[in-house]
């Protein structure tokens, strides 16, 4: 097996899915050699030589594992709905960040005619889809964050968005409506490494697997 063969690099989605992303890769054998939240670094070494890890947003994922940039990712489903899976395989479902993808309102608001409805959210693919199958074509509105905002301040009349909690949609007097998605990380993998590299990516796949089904039964959700 050449060097090469044996180098991986691998995509990690900045943020609240980092933290419950590295317990599963440290189980894996594979730890960051430094804080990835402390540092403002983007390349991290890792404790097993060779794999490296690299810090994006997770829309960025997914164009980083596509042109064979990284050759492993991890990324919510919801990134996944809406920029597509072309080029990559869907490995593994991490059973972390999970989450739901909604269409929410304004609690005291009375609903528009469809016809005339305006929809903010950064999932634009996703919301198009999800209001066309209820036979509703929305005025979609793209936003990069706080969507909560957009119907309070007249922009639009509901937004697609995750929920976790729902504190947010209460905090800012909203409702969830319809329930598009259930979402949670998963592990990608670009085509042609899964060819060239496969060795070392079946392992870690195994590895991770492992990982996710430990973690389950340590949380009681083992069959
Ligand atoms: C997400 C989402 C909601 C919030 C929902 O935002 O867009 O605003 O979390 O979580 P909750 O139901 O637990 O309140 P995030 O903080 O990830 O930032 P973003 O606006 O960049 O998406």
């Amino acid at each position: 097996m050449s060097k090469d063969t044996e180098t991986l690099t691998i995509a990690l989605t900045k943020g609240r899915i980092l933290k419950e992303t590295l317990p599963l890769f440290s189980s894996a054998g594979i730890e960051p050699l430094e804080d990835m939240e402390k540092s403002r670094k983007l390349i991290f070494p890792t404790t097993r030589e060779g794999v490296s890890f690299v810090l994006l947003r997770g829309s960025d994922v997914p164009t980083y594992v596509r042109h064979g940039a990284a050759d492993v990712g991890v990324v919510g489903k919801d990134i996944l709905m809406e920029f597509g899976d072309e080029g990559l395989y869907e490995v593994l479902d991490l059973d972390i960040a999970r989450c739901r993808l909604m269409t929410a309102g304004i609690e005291s608001a009375q609903q528009r005619s469809a016809a005339k409805i305006r929809v903010a959210t950064k999932f634009v693919n996703i919301a198009r889809d999800h209001y066309a199958r209820r036979g509703v074509q929305p005025n979609v509105i793209k936003l990069y964050g706080a969507m909560e905002l957009a119907p309070i301040m007249g922009l639009a009349d509901e937004i697609v968005d995750i929920v976790d909690t729902g504190n947010t949609l209460k905090a800012n007097g909203m409702v969830p409506r319809d329930h598009i998605a259930d979402i949670s990380s998963r592990l990608i993998v670009n085509k042609a490494s899964m060819r060239t590299r496969n060795p070392i990516i079946a392992d870690l796949v195994s590895s991770i697997s492992d990982a996710v089904s430990a973690r389950a039964d340590s949380l009681g959700m083992g069959d």
